[in-house]
Formats: structure tokens, C-alpha cells, sequence
């Protein structure tokens, strides 16, 4: 993400271009930043009464952030409290920005749907992945995860196993998986389609934010999956065992 060095001189609109991230912030603030974007960030500012320091420096931040994740070690983590960091953290970033970005994705496949030729095969896309996941969700979070820390408080005070409806934890985790497969598949064409998420020459600002929004659900959904399938799902299979066997 750019992080750009002085804001005088500098457009709403122009902020946006290079940093989409600037949407949000412009967005909580009530600023304009598509059609009526072509002000100078300062102007805006001094007319809605805000700092142009501190909203730049906000702007910085945003930009800027690190990714905390990298220094976690998930797998030392206690399954309870890894089912519990992925609820969260990846399911609550799902429930925060699939609204907005299916704002954005509507508004935009609506606009220039016939304009760029990978609109209507991206807003397809975006609908599949977003029921795969709204109704994929539920099931971990009712389901599995429930059963997770079932067993590990049940290990941790000595008491009996109790066989959950599903039979063993293989089965719901096989279905997780190929929901997981078939979002992957998606986030595999979304990619393909949008050469790794670059807005097409020409494109509006709410399509330059939807652009970067998806690119960031792909990101997070990424993490999401590699926490569940690569450290949750294989260390649950292993611990059922031992939960069965005590
Ligand atoms: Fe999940
Ligand atoms: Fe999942």
C-alpha cells in the first residue's frame, strides 16, 4: 500500500486512487471520495471542521499497519483457544466486511457491469463465495467448535467421553474441508480474473476499493483456512483419539 509523504496539493479522490484504504476512513468521516471527490483533502477538512494533521496521520496508520498474525505461534496455541482466536478473528472479520464489500461489488458490477469484461464473471464469483461462507460459518461455530472444547474441558477434569450426534469429529471436518476447497477454488479464479486483483485502467474509485477489499478477504480468508486445515483440523483428529481412549 502506498503510503504517501505530504497531503497539500492533494485531491480526496487522488488519496483514494493510491491508498484505497483511505475509503473507510473518508467514509466514517462523511467525506466524499467518489463522485465528489475532487477537492483538495484540506479543503474538505477545514469545511466538515477536522484536522488535516490528524486525519493524514490516521490515514499513515491505517496504511501502515503490520500484520500482528506473523508473530503468533498458532501451534503452541490450546485448541479451545485457537477455535476461539479464529471465531474472533477470521469469522467476526468475515461478519464485519462481507456486508461491505457486497455493497461495493453491487454497486459496481451495476454501474460498469458492461464496461470490463471480468464484472459479471467477478460479481458471480463474489456470490458464490459469499453463501459458501455464510453458510459454512454456522457449522464450526455450532458445530465443530463447540464439540472442541467439549472434549478438551472433558480430558482437563477426567470425565467420561461423551459421542457427539455427528459420530466423530472426521465427519464434519471433511465437510468443512471441501467448503474450504471450493472457497479456495474461487479466491483461485477471483485472482485470475483480476491479475492478482489490479484494477482495470479507467476504474472508479468504488471500483479501486473493491478491488482492494477483495484482495484483503482473500488474504484473511488464506490465514483463515491454513489455522483451520493445516493446525485446528489434524490436531482435533488427534486429540479425539486420545479424548476416546481415556
Ligand atoms: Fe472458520
Ligand atoms: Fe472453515
Amino acid at each position: 500500500m502506498e503510503i504517501l509523504e505530504k497531503f497539500e496539493g492533494l485531491k480526496v479522490r487522488e488519496i483514494v486512487r493510491k491508498n484505497p484504504k483511505a475509503a473507510g476512513i473518508f467514509s466514517d468521516m462523511g467525506i466524499d471520495y467518489c463522485c465528489g471527490g475532487n477537492v483538495l483533502f484540506t479543503e474538505v477538512c477545514d469545511s466538515k471542521g477536522l484536522d488535516s494533521q490528524k486525519v493524514w496521520q490516521t490515514l499513515v496508520e491505517v496504511s501502515s499497519e503490520r500484520n500482528v498474525e506473523s508473530n503468533l505461534d498458532f501451534d503452541s496455541f490450546d485448541l479451545d483457544f485457537l477455535a476461539d482466536y479464529i471465531f474472533n478473528v477470521h469469522h467476526q472479520y468475515l461478519y464485519r466486511n462481507l456486508p461491505e464489500i457486497r455493497f461495493f461489488v453491487d454497486k459496481v458490477f451495476n454501474k460498469h457491469g458492461e464496461r470490463f469484461e471480468n464484472l459479471p464473471e467477478l460479481y458471480e464469483l463474489y456470490n458464490a463465495l459469499e453463501a459458501d461462507l455464510i453458510g459454512h460459518l454456522p457449522k464450526e461455530e455450532n458445530i465443530l467448535f463447540p464439540f472442541i472444547k467439549q472434549m478438551l474441558q472433558d480430558i482437563r477434569t477426567n470425565s467420561p467421553a461423551k459421542s457427539p450426534f455427528f459420530g466423530t469429529v472426521n465427519n464434519p471436518i471433511h465437510v468443512m474441508l471441501n467448503e474450504h476447497d471450493e472457497a479456495g477454488t474461487i479466491l483461485h479464479r477471483m485472482r485470475e480474473i483480476t491479475n492478482n486483483y489490479t484494477a482495470a485502467e479507467g476504474a472508479c474509485n468504488s471500483h479501486l476499493v473493491m478491488i482492494d477489499k477483495l484482495k484483503d478477504l482473500d488474504k484473511d480468508l488464506i490465514q483463515h483456512i491454513h489455522l483451520e486445515n493445516n493446525i485446528l483440523f489434524p490436531k482435533v483428529i488427534n486429540l479425539e483419539e486420545k479424548y476416546l481412549a481415556q
